[in-house]
């Protein structure tokens, strides 16, 4: 008989996976589409995660960045390889460019976290925009960068590192706008100071294309209308990414919304 395996069985695990199967949401259902909303079991999860409370079924912030920092061209990252990143389809590109005008523009400083190998900054870049920096945690991703997209590497700044340890080395209203895309849902319930930073950073604006709902693994959901205006921001509008309303934009962001702040001047 194997022992080992009931050594492994402990009261919290017995717990989590109880937890687990009452409050768990996905990201996608078992044939890869947008789960269905199911908004109590979503809101519940807000509130969790906006308190810093992380679900015992979700990663530790160590394993959920680790997991990113790791991302490699090889079959285990399948999906989240840089490669897959430098070939995506940038319609979600056109769709942020026209969401955040007149507000935004190729004027306005702009720093992009987890920007990965730079496929949004490189699509902006075309889009006239050129005072672009970014903040990203894969090495693999940074390297892809360089390899894909020359010109851009010449003109931006992109620091390798978490956003937990780099944005507090950002000087104060260092850039006029931080935008994330499929970044925050990643952030550890235990680095809510993330927000704060991005706050005291952004000198103008803060825009996040982001997933509210879905709450497993490395994916917290948040209300992040509720996250910046508890900071001090203001909502300028808002819209939610759906395949029906937005056809234009690539399914890895449907069901995802995008939200405008204007950042206190303090
Ligand atoms: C789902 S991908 C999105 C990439 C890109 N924003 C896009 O829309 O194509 C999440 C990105 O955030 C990065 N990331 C995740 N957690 C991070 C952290 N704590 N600090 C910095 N980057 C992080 C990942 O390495 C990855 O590049």
């Amino acid at each position: 008989m194997n022992y080992k395996r009931f050594a492994r069985i402990t009261p919290r695990r017995v717990l989590s996976a109880c937890l687990g199967r009452l409050f768990y949401q996905d990201r996608v259902d078992k044939d890869g589409n947008v789960a269905p909303p199911r908004p109590v079991l979503a809101e519940l999860n807000r509130r969790l995660v906006e308190r810093g409370l992380s679900p015992p079924w979700t990663m530790t912030k160590q394993e959920c960045q680790d997991f990113w920092a790791s991302r490699k061209n090889d079959e285990q990252s399948l999906g989240n390889r840089p490669v897959d990143y430098a070939i995506k389809d940038t319609g979600i590109i056109d769709f942020l460019h026209s969401f955040w005008t007149p507000e935004v523009g190729p004027d306005k400083t702009i720093l992009e976290l987890g920007c990965n190998c730079g496929s949004n900054l490189n699509a902006l870049y075309k889009l006239g925009y050129h005072d672009l920096s970014g903040i990203e945690i894969n090495e693999s991703a940074i390297d892809e960068m360089q390899r894909r997209f020359p010109d851009l590497t010449r003109i931006a700044t992109v620091s390798r590192g978490s956003v937990e340890d780099l944005l507090p080395k950002i000087p104060s209203k260092g850039v006029d706008v931080v935008f994330t895309m499929a970044v925050l849902m990643h952030v550890h319930p235990a680095s809510t100071h993330v927000f704060s930073e991005m706050v005291r950073v952004a000198r103008e604006y803060i825009v996040v294309i982001e997933l509210e709902t879905a709450n497993c693994g490395y994916v917290f959901a948040r209300n992040y209308r509720r996250v910046f205006e508890r900071l001090g921001c203001y909502q300028l509008r808002s819209v939610s990414l759906t395949k029906h309303a937005f056809p234009a934009v690539s399914r890895d962001y449907d069901g995802c919304t995008a939200r405008v702040f204007a950042v206190p001047r303090r």
